[in-house]
């Protein structure tokens, strides 16, 4: 069994919208379960009951009048909950966590497009992640306007576009470059996928580099 005494894995997905990260996320944990992983698929913003209310607030707009930077405090607010509450217990107890976005939104949403400075970023990221930092992090990547068109087709009938989904399609381009502008600057925990290839290649794509760069590296740790 990978896990047991040892500390979890924390992966997270990243990506503009329509990329395809649930889907994954789901696969993915079906897969690591079956191999005898003890995994929690987690979300942000959102994960735990509290961090589930801010998100509501977030994505409804009602805050956007007070600013990027108002909102990136309130993301981190419910990154601080999330963290202390559901992803660093299940790491310390050797569970894997699979999040749905993380600190890297914030990031490319309120920093590169927000204009929040990275100053401040770094500050918020600093109080609200702290140590826990994902060991992986997959940035799926895809013209915007494929993601778009794909979130549109996926929406129920009768549910609004949220708050960040609703924004032109500069920034729709100008997210994508962040998120590819992170990955530059972390290559070791960044890797970026082509998400528009089919669900079964990109999920074997996940596979194989979770092989390579977790799976093995816990072996090699259980066998010291
Ligand atoms: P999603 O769960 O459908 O991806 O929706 C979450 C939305 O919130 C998405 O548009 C990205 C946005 N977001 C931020 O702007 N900043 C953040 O820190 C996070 C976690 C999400």
């Amino acid at each position: 069994m990978i896990g047991g005494s040892h500390r979890g894995r924390f992966i997270t997905f990243e990506g503009g919208e329509g990329a395809g990260k649930s889907t994954q996320i789901e696969l993915l944990a079906r897969h690591l379960r079956d191999g005898g992983v003890d995994v929690t698929s987690t979300r942000e913003p959102g994960g735990t009951p509290k961090a589930e209310r801010l998100r509501e607030i977030l994505l409804s707009g009602k805050i956007a009048s007070l600013g990027p930077l108002a909102e990136a405090t309130l993301f981190s607010a419910a990154r601080i909950d999330h963290v202390d509450r559901l992803i660093e217990p299940t790491l310390a107890r050797g569970g894997w966590v699979l999040s749905d976005r993380f600190a890297d939104s914030t990031r490319a949403y309120q920093g590169a497009r927000g204009g929040v400075s990275r100053r401040d970023i770094d500050l918020l990221e600093r109080a609200a992640v702290g140590a826990t930092a994902p060991d992986l992090t997959f940035i799926l990547d895809l013209p915007p306007e494929t993601g778009l068109a794909r979130a549109a087709a996926r929406r129920q009938i009768g549910v609004n576009v949220d708050r960040f989904e609703a924004e032109n399609i500069d920034f729709h381009r100008s997210l994508r470059d962040a998120f590819l502008d992170i990955a530059a600057r972390h290559p070791l925990r960044c890797c970026v996928i082509d998400a528009t290839r089919s669900v079964a290649e990109v999920s074997q794509t996940i596979r194989d580099l979770i092989a390579v760069r977790l799976v093995d590296g816990v072996r090699r740790m259980a066998a010291q």
